[in-house]
């Protein structure tokens, strides 16, 4: 079954104004949809792969054949990695969390300040376009940056939470201030959804 995109969650204004409504219609509207049309056209032909949830496709890339494979990553990767960009942000939202993803943040990396600079900075130093991330690795929270479209999944770890620094993510406001829509992008987490997605995949549902 192909792929399709997924409706926001929330109305392309819902972010304003640290996310304006230009750069969410084009985002989603665009460029996310061009990612499903393309892994669908990269799947034609190989029903068995497009039946599986975009995570297990990622997950097993290895078993995709090698001349789709890239178009598999970029596209693929770039359909589940904006899937859990809009599902982790909303309107009216913010500040910190707090349950057992804040605690474990905590534990992990000293305290909120620090796990929040640490992704300001994998954001802000993933040269080009990419992701930067906080994943579960091997049962362990982790901070890194991805180039491109790839997808934690395709290392073995769970994204829990990922913010986009690709140009089109920014530009139309932020421009060439990368680092000033890092500060910003915190008031639209919506920690309720990370937490779902930390317990999840905790339990090695996501
Ligand atoms: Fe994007």
């Amino acid at each position: 079954m192909a792929y399709t995109l997924p409706t926001l969650p929330y109305a392309t204004n819902a972010l304003e104004p640290t996310i304006d409504t230009m750069t969410m219609e084009i985002h989603h509207g665009r460029h996310h949809k061009a990612y499903v049309d393309n892994v669908n056209k990269a799947l034609e032909g190989q029903p068995a792969l497009a039946g599986k949830p975009i995570e297990t496709l990622l997950r097993e890339i290895s078993q995709v054949p090698e001349a789709i494979r890239q178009a598999v990553i970029n596209n693929g990767g770039g359909h589940a990695n904006h899937s859990m960009f809009w599902e982790v942000m909303a309107g009216g939202v913010g500040g910190d969390p707090s349950g057992p993803l804040a605690d474990d943040i905590k534990a992990t990396f000293t305290d909120f300040a620090t796990f929040k600079a640490q992704i300001k900075d994998a954001g802000v130093k993933r040269f080009g376009s990419g992701w930067a991330w906080l994943v579960l690795a091997d049962g362990k929270l982790k901070i890194l940056s991805s180039a491109n479209q790839d997808s934690p999944y395709m290392n073995g770890q769970a994204p829990i939470m990922g913010v986009d620094v690709w140009e089109h993510a920014y530009y139309l406001k932020y421009q060439n201030k990368r680092p000033d829509y890092l500060d910003a992008w915190w008031s639209v987490v919506n920690w309720k959804a990370v937490a779902d997605r930390y317990a999840k995949a905790k339990a090695g549902n996501l």
